[in-house]
């Protein structure tokens, strides 16, 4: 009973890139977005507008965004007031908030505890609904945090609640440091789905402990049939030690088109867009199917 598509979003401009050390130049962003877009991504996270002393790799946001609106849903993350604001005044009609189910770290990501950001971000919420803006809740440490170890189902589901309760319409919810397997994410989503079946529900695997295409195949069993993932499998949160890369677009697409399971998504211009970055970036691109299919 495996779904017959799948929707991808495409966090590769954001995630895949807010850690890398050197600035990624904005026209080389630009285009890795628009060749992105031909490959056929409607749905991405384009940048976040996050404090650029933090996370100086996105201190372009507003250009970003400036040439790059125009898929079906253009993401954007933005933490707190000052974030938001950016964004509405950039345009943007689609915006994610990101909370740590842990408090460690939630304070190390956004410098506030996790009820902090919440009691925050909930009149915020409300405006944001009022003004018909897309609101995704990014949900980090679901399964594991990198200061306070194990996190338990319950408390994730209660934060999901939380966000649901508020009006989003859409969770992301995360294995921040690639430390869950299959059969916790099978565990974690079906509770989700069970206890919270009305919101779009999407599964934010790292690959830190290679395990993150497991994850997507268990969380499709329960029911999950949208999934994070980024070209080349770059990312990771800079306040997350020891997170690496985000699960790999083409790894993500290539299994679930062999199984039947349309994404929409061109591989091959998949590969010309992450050709587009990888002049502009420390590390190299280990996922076997770019390696046997660049150019
Ligand atoms: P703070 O230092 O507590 O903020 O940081 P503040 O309110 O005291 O402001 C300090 C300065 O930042 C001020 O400027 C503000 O104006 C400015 P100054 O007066 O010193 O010149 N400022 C901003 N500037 C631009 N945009 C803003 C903004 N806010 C304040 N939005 C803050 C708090 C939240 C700003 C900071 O901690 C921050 O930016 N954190 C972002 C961290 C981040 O981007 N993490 C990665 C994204 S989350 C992630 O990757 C996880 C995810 O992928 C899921 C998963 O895998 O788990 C989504
Ligand atoms: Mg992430």
């Amino acid at each position: 009973n495996l779904p017959k598509k799948a929707t991808i979003i495409e966090v590769g401009p954001r995630d895949g890139l807010q850690n890398e050390k050197n600035f990624v130049p904005t026209e080389a962003k630009k285009e890795f977005i628009h060749t992105l877009r031909r490959a056929g991504m409607k749905k991405m996270e384009l940048t976040s507008f996050v404090s650029p002393k933090w996370v100086p790799q996105m201190k372009d946001a507003s250009e970003i965004v400036e040439s790059c609106l125009g898929g079906e849903l253009d993401i954007v993350l933005a933490p707190n007031r000052k974030g938001v604001d950016r964004a509405l005044e950039a345009g943007c009609n689609s915006i994610a908030v990101f909370v740590g189910v842990s408090h460690s770290f939630n304070k190390k990501n956004i410098n506030k505890t996790t009820d902090e950001s919440l009691a925050e971000l909930q009149p915020i919420i409300s405006e944001l609904k009022e003004k018909d803006i897309f609101i995704r809740a990014c949900i980090s440490t679901s399964f594991y945090c990198p200061y306070e170890g194990k996190v338990s189902p319950e408390d994730t589901l209660a934060l999901c609640k939380n966000f649901v309760d508020m009006g989003v319409n859409e969770l992301s919810v995360a294995d921040t440091i690639g430390m869950a397997t299959p059969k916790e994410s099978y565990q974690l989503f079906s509770l989700l789905k069970d206890h919270l079946p009305h919101v779009m529900l999407t599964a934010h695997f790292h690959d830190t402990r290679k395990m993150a295409l497991a994850n997507v195949y268990a969380s499709l069993q329960a029911g999950v049939d949208r999934f994070d993932t980024s070209a080349g499998g770059l990312g990771g949160c800079p306040f997350a030690p020891g997170a690496s890369g985000n699960v790999a677009t083409e790894d993500v697409v290539y299994m679930l088109e062999e199984m039947g399971i349309e994404t929409g998504i061109d591989l091959d211009t998949l590969i010309e867009a992450i050709d587009k970055v990888t002049p502009h970036i420390s590390r190299s691109i280990e996922t076997g199917y770019y390696r046997l299919h660049q150019k």
